[in-house]
């Protein structure tokens, strides 16, 4: 009895860390050209040079109403501003949120003649980081992303097994 007991507690303790554990996992939302939005005369090429996409992240395009459209293409329709066959074609509302939920490369352009003056994004995504092998417990990936979270719960797991070894002490 007083062992379950003493174990019960150690796992709680347990439990507790892990839950207190920081999210490891985060997606940004890039707002495509940022202040200017999706509008003709901002240059996408710019705006995204010195920016990482990584795999959950989104793009958001804002855009005048029933002024422009956001049409993913391939890399041919980009390169010469082809509308004619989109992967995608969003043109309803103001905005447009793109999740970005696989790696490679994609292709957006404007299709109402502003992509000639530059209105087309390419960007690349890239996985985050390699993917927990199958199996693996949700302790082991998150451990592997922060090493600290490692330490800490070695602590708080260590304190713990303190705490057991008091109890069954105290019996
Ligand atoms: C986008 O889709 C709508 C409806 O599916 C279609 O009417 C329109 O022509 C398309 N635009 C382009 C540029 O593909
Ligand atoms: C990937 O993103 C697109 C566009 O947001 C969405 O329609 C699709 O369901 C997503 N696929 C997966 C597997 O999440
Ligand atoms: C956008 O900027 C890039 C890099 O400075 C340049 O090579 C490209 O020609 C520009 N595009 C337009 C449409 O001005």
């Amino acid at each position: 009895m007083a062992v379950s007991v003493a174990l019960l507690v150690a796992a709680l303790l347990a439990c507790t860390c892990l839950l207190q554990s920081p999210a490891v996992v985060s997606a940004d939302r890039y707002t495509v050209g940022s202040e200017k939005g999706w509008n003709p005369g901002v240059n996408y090429t710019v705006w995204a040079k010195d920016k990482h996409f990584y795999v959950g992240d989104w793009l958001v395009f804002y855009y005048q109403s029933g002024q422009a459209d956001v049409l993913q293409v391939n890399e041919a329709a980009y390169n010469q501003c082809l509308a004619d066959s989109p992967i995608t074609n969003y043109s309803k509302g103001r905005s447009f949120a793109f999740e970005l939920n696989k790696t490679g490369r994609y292709y957006f352009i404007c299709s109402r003649g502003y992509c000639y003056g530059g209105m087309k994004l390419a960007i690349k995504v890239e996985k985050l980081r390699p993917a927990p092998p199958a199996g693996s417990a949700a302790v082991t990936s998150l451990a592997a992303a922060v090493p600290d979270l490692a330490a800490a719960v070695v602590r708080t797991l260590g304190v713990a097994a303190a705490v057991a070894a008091a109890l069954l002490r105290s019996i």
